[in-house]
């Protein structure tokens, strides 16, 4: 088969890892892809928006099978358009996208359909909605309903920061007409947890379940960003835990976007908070979680490929997912000022001591090549991956692996995994 990876992440490299090791796949084309999705994929100048492009691309080099990383192209219904023009493409259609594509649309399915999230309050008047916080307890999150590339949430803990976010994002537009509307919800204290399934629309295979880590500073301080590291298994999450997120959060919102006519076919991610009174629903993903992705693909004993195929041809049915034994844990390494500005363009130096080595790996991420060298080109820009036979000893394998590593300013979180290991001793 010849297979096109739609994206330029961390994820996308991971996902172009895994897939090459199948047996079923000939040829990997990546779009727009990166420096080290390069050794292992053709890379393509299409960005990840330019569906016309993308799909002119498949058609032309025969490509069997499509699978997109992002989330935009995805909400702007790049899946119809494959579809419709009879190629294979993995991931949710456009009607079905909006799960991500709308926050105000995922918060109202939920409350029609009884699944577990916080109370919220919708507003498309600046004036009404700083009248809601003038009685309202605090913390509380405000967000903007479209989408924000992962930073159109608040925590806001005092009226002033309350008020002062929604100037931004109705008033001054921060995230554009993403923030025409938004969502003004109850703050839940939990911990929180990603748990990704393959669904075909009537069969839902979950993955492992994998702790994110949002906040950009140890002890999750600090802003948050598309998250600085993972680690899967969670051992807090019981096999209990996961059965009971099946049923009341899983289950009922597949059958919830069938009933509204919007059958959901992909990766469904649902980010969770772990309450003292259960799981619910902090928002859904209509997408692979990245930097969640590279710690389960590492972790994956099964061959991807059938399991995305099954899925798009609805019939996920018939497969299982084995795991590793063991944990894995990805450390991302940002630049310096990461969310908020950063310099591009600083060369990263070391990678080659890392090459060959078992049971580490490095996804690039925001990376692009300068005179044949690997310079920054993002925020996030590597994924520094292990796997071991416990999270602690994966956890020392990613942190011996990132002291090889170095660019001018690189910043990463030291506790990734810390939490497990903490409670467990
Ligand atoms: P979201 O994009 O909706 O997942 O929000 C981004 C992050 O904001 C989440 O990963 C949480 O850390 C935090 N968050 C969102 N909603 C809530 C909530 N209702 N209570 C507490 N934290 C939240
Ligand atoms: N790691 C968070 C996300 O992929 O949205």
């Amino acid at each position: 088969m010849k297979i096109l990876i739609i994206g330029n992440g961390g994820r996308e490299h991971a996902l172009a890892w895994k897939i090459a090791q199948s047996p079923l796949v000939k040829k990997i084309y990546c779009a727009p892809g990166n420096p080290g999705i390069a050794e292992i994929a053709e890379c393509v100048d299409i960005e990840a928006d330019n569906i016309e492009g993308l799909y002119n691309f498949a058609l032309k080099q025969k490509v069997d099978f499509t699978i997109v990383g992002p989330e935009d192209p995805l909400v702007a219904g790049i899946v119809d358009r494959f579809r419709d023009g009879n190629l294979v493409i993995f991931g949710p259609n456009k009607r079905a996208a909006i799960i991500e594509g709308s926050k105000i649309f995922a918060k109202t399915l939920m409350k029609k359909h009884g699944i577990p999230t916080a109370e919220f309050k919708v507003f498309d008047d600046i004036k009404l909605a700083k009248k809601h916080i003038s009685t309202s307890d605090f913390p509380l999150i405000i967000k903007a309903d479209g989408l924000a590339k992962g930073k159109g949430v608040s925590v806001c803990k005092t009226i002033d920061e309350a008020n002062k976010y929604i100037d931004d994002i109705m008033r001054d537009k921060i995230f554009g007409p993403a923030g025409d509307k938004i969502i003004i919800e109850e703050f839940l204290s939990g911990k929180e947890v990603s748990i990704l399934a393959f669904t075909d629309g009537k069969t839902i295979v979950p993955l492992s379940p994998v702790q994110d880590h949002k906040a950009v500073n140890d002890g999750d301080k600090g802003p948050n960003t598309g998250g600085m590291g993972a680690y899967t298994p969670v051992p807090q999450i019981t096999l209990e835990l996961q059965c009971a997120i099946e049923e009341d959060i899983l289950v009922p919102v597949i059958h919830a976007m069938k009933r509204e006519n919007r059958l959901y076919r992909g990766i469904i991610y649902a980010g969770l908070m772990i309450t003292s009174t259960g799981p619910k629903v902090l928002e859904f993903n209509a997408r692979f979680g990245d930097p969640e992705t590279q710690v389960l693909l590492v972790q994956m004993k099964t061959d991807l490929v059938p399991l995305l195929l099954a899925t798009t041809t609805s019939k996920l049915e018939d497969e299982k997912i084995e795991w590793n034994n063991g944990a894995s844990i990805c450390v991302i390494m940002a630049s310096k000022g990461y969310p908020d500005k950063y310099e591009k363009g600083l060369e990263i130096s070391g990678l080659e001591k890392l090459k060959g080595l078992d049971d580490v790996y490095i996804f690039h991420a925001g990376t692009t090549i300068r005179d044949g060298k690997i310079i920054t080109n993002g925020g996030r820009v590597l994924g520094v991956t292990a796997r071991g036979k416990n999270i602690q000893n994966a956890q020392e394998t990613v942190y011996d692996a990132i002291q090889n590593i170095n660019f001018e300013g690189a910043h990463y979180r030291r506790d990734i995994g810390a939490k497990v290991i903490y409670q467990k001793s």
